[in-house]
């Protein structure tokens, strides 16, 4: 933690609106690593987040998001499109409107900016109809919050390709999105900064080619006053 960012921290109130906080990013762009210290960094300071992630942030999801990523599995784009907005339903309905209206703060790795760049500009199908389909399936929530983490497509194929061979455990391996083309990933990292450029008050952008830790400061830097704003911390500078 950075000297200037070295305040004590602790939980303001539990009875605060929730906030919805989301991790978008290429293949390999360190956003679940990112995700994981953050929610550490805020339980150990009193904030409870609820972390959670699509495909597969429910019961049924878990299932879709094996099928749907599965590298021996043919899936139609349509279907992909389709299964994607599934899971999404499912997680809006059942854990992040019930968990935001209990005033939590939530954190997803991954949400409908995914939809966008990934079946929209990845797959081409139609701005119009992604925007109704995730219309759909958000029914219009839409995060408060979002950090996209950007990287090289270079350094994002370097990282995802150390997967496989680093991994034999199986833990981390490459899924059936992973093992797509540059260009498809060029295609989506572009429509991720699109989307950047387009709503600047939400959407910050973080640069993930330095080490962990420096990444890691950057997403305090921008998620730790955003919440206390929010009344989830409260703060005293040292
Ligand atoms: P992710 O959980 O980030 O994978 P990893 O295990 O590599 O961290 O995302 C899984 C994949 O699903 C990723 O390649 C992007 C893709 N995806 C879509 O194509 N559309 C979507 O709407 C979502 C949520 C994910």
């Amino acid at each position: 933690m950075s000297t200037r960012l070295r305040r004590d921290i602790r939980l303001h109130s539990c009875t605060v609106p929730g906030t919805f906080i989301t991790f978008e990013g290429i293949d390999g762009s360190g956003k679940s690593t990112q995700l994981r210290l953050l929610g550490n960094f805020l339980r150990a300071n009193g904030c409870d987040a609820l972390l959670t992630r699509e495909p597969g942030g429910t019961a049924l999801g878990v299932r879709l998001r094996a099928a749907l990523l599965d590298a021996m599995e043919e899936v139609d784009p349509l279907t992909e499109l389709l299964v994607f907005a599934a899971d999404r339903a499912q997680h809006v309905r059942r854990v992040l409107r019930p968990a935001l209206k209990g005033g939590k703060v939530v954190i997803s790795d991954r949400y409908a900016d995914a939809t966008v760049a990934y079946q929209g500009a990845g797959r081409g199908f139609p701005p119009e109809l992604i925007s109704q389909i995730v219309h759909l399936a958000t029914e219009g929530l839409k995060p408060d919050l979002t950090l996209l983490f950007d990287l090289s497509i270079a350094e994002s194929t370097n990282r995802t390709a150390r997967r496989t061979t680093g991994r034999s455990s199986g833990k981390i391996s490459r899924d059936r999105l992973d093992i797509e083309k540059a260009d498809f990933h060029a295609r989506v990292r572009d429509a991720y900064l699109q989307i950047a450029l387009a709503e600047p008050e939400r959407v910050k952008l973080i640069d993930t080619s330095g080490p962990v830790d420096h990444t890691q400061e950057r997403v305090k830097e921008i998620v730790i006053p955003f919440l206390q704003s929010r009344g989830h911390l409260a703060m005293n500078y040292v």
